[in-house]
């Protein structure tokens, strides 16, 4: 079958990102993050991709629902963790590793009679203020959690870096500072890094670290690409000519005329828009890739299409391949055109588009 659109997975490229984190994590464990359906990527496929993971981070059971029925075994650690006796019950069933942020959670776990003992994460907020205990609430909450009914396998502690992705913001050391002093006291295991942390912040490294972005060999630093930190672009969101027409100059192309040309122009009709998951915000000039060399967007992404000037590039045709990103054209350049980031992207591409492992 001829597929218009699709997502190209490069299983080897994660496979030697993970390597390449775990090296740069120095003996840390790693939490692979497949939430968002592995940030777009085909959160089976991924999962089955990473045999060498210590583990897999979801954000709802649902999805670590998803990995068991796809046989997954490692560890999988559910991070915004349940929210009543059904789900805990099903997380115990499938296995499951838990946060804990909240005490109506602490509460669901002292009502539990099963005989399933968690592995718990005890989620610490250090600063920034979405989920966890505040750091004078946290000893009584680990109290709480040491004296279920049914103990936990191993109680461990996380917390989450607002500002990882600035590594000089004092505010790093503040979220440092505030997590230490509590583990120390417990001789407790502890994550807190997330990619750009684990990549620019070794003091963050601790036992476990819990990358997404820089699995997929995309850079969470503004202004910087995959490459340069030594890691590979996962995904190419492959796409296909449509249709090739001479727009003569002054005329418009696509809704709302947004562009007009400038000079008698040729352009091609892309497969890919918003309903695949390109933002309808990618303004004219961002770039796609046609025949390996780059051509404008023009005019505004609409649901099925795009519109590209191709009059500089050799002669382009209906059929011919097209690359939205990936490659040779990093997913970080098309985020910064359209004034986003990397992972609102990729999380963005859409179910109709079909995930092809390579
Ligand atoms: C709690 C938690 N840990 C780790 C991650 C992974 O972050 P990143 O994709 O920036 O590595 C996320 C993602 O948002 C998260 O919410």
């Amino acid at each position: 079958m001829i597929r218009l659109i699709s997502a190209r997975i490069d299983s080897s490229a994660l496979r030697a990102n993970l390597v390449e984190l775990k090296r740069r994590a120095g003996g840390a464990r790693v939490i692979a993050v497949t939430k968002a359906n592995a940030y777009g990527h085909g959160l089976v496929a991924v999962a089955m991709s990473l045999n060498a993971a210590d583990a897999f981070g979801v954000a709802r059971i649902e999805e670590a629902a998803t990995l068991r029925a796809a046989g997954i075994e490692q560890p999988i650690v559910v991070l915004e963790g349940v929210f009543n006796a059904g789900q805990l019950a099903e997380a115990a069933r499938l296995q499951l590793e838990l946060v804990v942020h909240e005490p109506e959670q602490i509460a669901l776990l002292e009502e539990f009679r099963g005989t399933y003992r968690f592995g718990l994460w005890l989620k610490v907020d250090t600063g920034m203020n979405r989920l966890g205990f505040r750091p004078e609430a946290f000893a009584a909450a680990w109290a709480r959690l040491k004296a279920l009914p049914t103990p936990p396998q191993i109680l461990r502690v996380m917390t989450h870096l607002a500002c990882a992705d600035e590594s000089g913001s004092a505010r790093n050391d503040e979220q440092l500072q505030r997590v230490t002093p509590l583990v120390r006291a417990l001789d407790a295991e502890l994550s807190i890094a997330n990619s750009a942390a684990l990549l620019a912040m070794p003091a963050t490294h601790a036992q476990w670290v819990r990358p997404g972005l820089a699995l997929y060999g995309v850079s969470p630093f503004v202004g910087q690409e995959g490459a340069a930190l030594g890691l590979k672009p996962v995904m190419t969101l492959m796409s296909t000519v449509l249709a090739v027409r001479k727009v003569r100059s002054g005329e418009y192309v696509g809704y709302g005329a947004s562009w007009s040309a400038k000079r008698d122009s040729l352009v091609a009709i892309v497969a890919g828009g918003y309903g695949d998951g390109l933002l309808r915000s990618i303004p004219s000039g961002a770039p796609i890739m046609i025949g390996g060399r780059t051509a404008p967007i023009v005019g505004r992404v609409s649901m099925d299409m795009i519109a590209v000037d191709v009059t500089d590039l050799p002669p382009v045709q209906p059929g011919d391949k097209a690359q939205l990103w990936g490659g040779a054209l990093p997913v970080e350049r098309l985020a910064a055109a359209a004034g986003t980031i990397p992972y609102e992207l990729l999380c963005g591409v859409s179910q109709r588009v079909p995930i092809e492992l390579v």
